[in-house]
């Protein structure tokens, strides 16, 4: 079976643990509007099953981002959906920042711009609707940090070897000491077996080219539906 939609990540796990880091977390919170949209898009996303990181993941994104020396400056999130990781990336990154952030749907292109803009970072947040196999070969820009977050999406169930190639044009893409964070390595538990779906074949051939791959340090963090980070040797 190639073609198939994998079930989606819930936002909030049933591990008590995680709501309890949720919840004593929630407690630093300022009401701003930034924050308020994000809020509406966690209520939507899971209204209307749209697949997002969630706060606790946002929140270790930006940890992890926020910890870069020099502070990261131009940040590419793959895979927009509506915007929600995009208006995190443009958190941590500041007005010096710039967020690109590229969306193969366009409902889901523009309804992430409006909500960029209500969060007030329409000025960081650049969202190019396109297949990020089409928009990133046009680009020469490189990166000091990317998010790639497409890896389960059905698009991939049409060609195992589509993961592969976009850590090659990835990594092509990334500066110096930049940062390539990658979500679901695990694909919900999927990658432990040999499997008829072609997402979790690339998702698998990914995590071993990631692992021993010459240009990048990793470790793969045991949280959620597994989280990459491999930072680009200098
Ligand atoms: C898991 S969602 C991204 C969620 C987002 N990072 C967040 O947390 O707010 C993956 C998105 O990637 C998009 N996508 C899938 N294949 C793509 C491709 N080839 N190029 C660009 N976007 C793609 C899907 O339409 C979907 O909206």
């Amino acid at each position: 079976m190639g073609q198939t939609a994998l079930p989606i990540v819930p936002q909030i796990s049933d591990d008590l643990l995680e709501k309890y880091a949720l919840q004593i977390m929630k407690k630093q919170e300022e009401d701003t509007p930034l924050q308020r949209v994000l809020h509406e898009i966690e209520k939507i996303a899971e209204d209307e099953s749209v697949p997002i990181i969630g706060a606790l993941e946002g929140k270790i994104l930006a940890s992890i981002i926020s910890m870069r020396q020099p502070a990261a400056q131009n940040v590419l999130d793959i895979g927009t959906a509506i915007g929600y990781s995009a208006i995190w990336l443009a958190r941590v990154t500041g007005r010096a920042g710039h967020v690109t952030s590229i969306e193969i749907d366009p409902l889901r292109a523009e309804r992430a711009r409006e909500f960029v803009r209500r969060a007030g970072v329409e000025d960081q947040v650049e969202i190019i609707t396109g297949d990020v196999f089409e928009v990133l070969p046009q680009q020469n820009k490189k990166y000091d940090v990317i998010f790639q977050d497409v890896m389960k999406h059905v698009y991939f169930a049409k060609d195992p070897h589509l993961a592969l190639k976009l850590l090659d044009i990835s990594v092509n893409h990334l500066a110096n000491g930049g940062i390539l964070l990658t979500d679901n390595a695990f694909c919900q538990g999927k990658v432990l077996e040999d499997s008829e779906y072609n997402q979790v074949k690339g998702i698998q051939a990914y995590n071993e080219a990631v692992s021993t791959h010459p240009q990048l340090d990793s470790l793969l963090f045991p949280f959620r539906d597994g989280l990459w980070y491999s930072r680009h040797r200098e």
